[in-house]
């Protein structure tokens, strides 16, 4: 059971597990640790660097298994303006502001720039959110595009096959001509990425500018008729259709998919 790092695996010390329970602070874990109140499988472990699998083990603490926290998943309409960091230090607004009325502390999956606005996913389920937004488990992100140009056919080809950025090209992407007006196009395009600013990018790349950027879906989960600003909870069949469960037999062996990870960096102001 001790491990020697993290990988990907859903691993947390076991000081940290303790406390993520919200049995107490970390530091009070490490006294119970200490002083020989916790197991893990069973077993007495007085180490709190111990790395813990979460899927597998079993922590307890005085014999009693420890609470998990309340696991929540919210659907917000990011208006456009808003950063999606938690504070920002030229006091502009952020999502907390919408979510003033909520007790319960949430991250966003993932970000969107600030002058994005459509569907943020908001959680405190680290795996739920690694599973969404890590380019490696390839969950379709859907965005409304209105580009400062009419685009012609072969433009919007080489956004669907992929064009090169300077971070390297972009992976095929499925994209629809919706309608011109005055002049500019107005499409739908799914990516599978997400990338820092990357639909602007890609917009860039064949010649044009975006206008306005609203992601209108991920994977199955569409904005559909929330007001812009509003939020709501996801219903557990929605949260199953953006990440199901894995199968029980899998679960035993390899509960983890091992896609190769990204680095990942504190959310920036944008
Ligand atoms: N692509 C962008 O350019 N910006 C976003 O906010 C999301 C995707």
């Amino acid at each position: 059971m001790p491990r020697s790092a993290p990988a990907q695996r859903p691993l947390k010390t076991l000081d940290r597990v303790l406390s993520k329970a919200g049995a107490g602070s970390r530091t009070e874990a490490r006294r119970w640790i200490g002083a020989g109140r916790v197991a893990v499988n069973g077993k007495v472990i007085q180490s709190p660097d111990l790395w813990v699998d979460l899927e597998r083990d079993q922590v307890t603490l005085d014999g009693r298994p420890l609470k998990p926290a309340r696991r929540i998943y919210l659907l917000l309409y990011k208006p456009k303006g808003y950063l999606t960091t938690y504070k920002d230090p030229q006091g502009r607004p952020t999502v907390y502001d919408l979510l003033q009325d909520l007790r319960e502390w949430v991250f966003p999956v993932g970000r969107l720039d600030r002058d994005t606005s459509g569907l943020l996913l908001l959680t405190n389920d680290a795996q739920f959110a690694e599973r969404i937004a890590n380019p490696a488990f390839k969950v379709p992100k859907t965005y409304l595009v209105k580009a400062s140009t009419y685009l012609t056919d072969e433009q919007l080809d080489r956004l669907a096959r992929g064009v090169t950025l300077s971070d390297g090209p972009t992976r095929p992407a499925q994209v629809r001509r919706l309608r011109e007006a005055g002049g500019k196009t107005v499409f739908e395009i799914t990516i599978t990425e997400g990338r820092n600013r990357q639909v602007r990018r890609m917009v860039e790349a064949v010649g044009s500018k975006v206008l306005k950027l609203v992601r209108t879906a991920i994977g199955p989960l569409a904005i559909g008729g929330l007001p812009i600003g509003g939020w709501r909870r996801l219903t557990p069949e929605e949260r199953r259709l953006l990440v199901p469960a894995p199968p029980a037999n899998r679960r035993s062996s390899k509960p983890h998919p091992a896609p190769r990870s990204r680095k990942r960096r504190p959310p920036k102001t944008k």
